[in-house]
């Protein structure tokens, strides 16, 4: 019914909503500036948001007879959200979330990708919403990026 490749996939998004977390977090308390309410504002609205998609995933881990892993699991990958050393450079948070979006976009399509072909519609359920999620925080960001000069 399931398959390993579910679990991993599982794994590995609640690990990375986790790490979203931390870095929208401290991106909405760092950044100043006059381009940076709007964007501290949406980041807190996300983090609510991020938080909830590592639940499900945590909690379909749970029904699958697995279990999330804790922080000793953990490794770091956005680099790219890392806060920035000048704290008035909200364009570079803002494609550092673009960035985190587009790769969580991914993962929740292969993720429903391999649901589908293991026959497991509970966990497409899981990625389609969490997807769709996803997509519209891309939508939100890429559309702060529009405020900046592009080269
Ligand atoms: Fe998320
Ligand atoms: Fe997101």
């Amino acid at each position: 019914m399931t398959s390993d490749e579910i679990t991993d996939l599982l794994t590995e998004a609640y690990v990375d909503e986790l790490e979203t977390v931390m870095n929208y977090l401290t991106n909405a308390i760092v950044l100043d500036g006059i381009h940076a309410e709007e964007v501290k504002e949406s980041l807190e609205d996300d983090i609510q948001e991020e938080l909830d998609h590592a639940r499900m995933l945590g909690e379909r881990l749970k029904q699958l007879d697995e279990s999330p892993p804790g922080s000793e699991g953990f490794e770091a990958s956005q680099h790219s959200l890392q806060p920035p050393e000048d704290t008035t450079d909200v364009q570079s948070v803002i494609e550092g979330v673009l960035e985190a979006e587009d790769d969580a976009i991914e993962t929740y399509r292969s993720l429903h990708e391999a649901a589908s072909e293991a026959n497991d519609p509970v966990t497409e359920d899981v990625a389609v919403s969490i997807l769709s999620d996803e997509e519209a925080h891309h939508t939100e960001f890429r559309g702060f990026l529009k405020e900046f000069p592009q080269d």
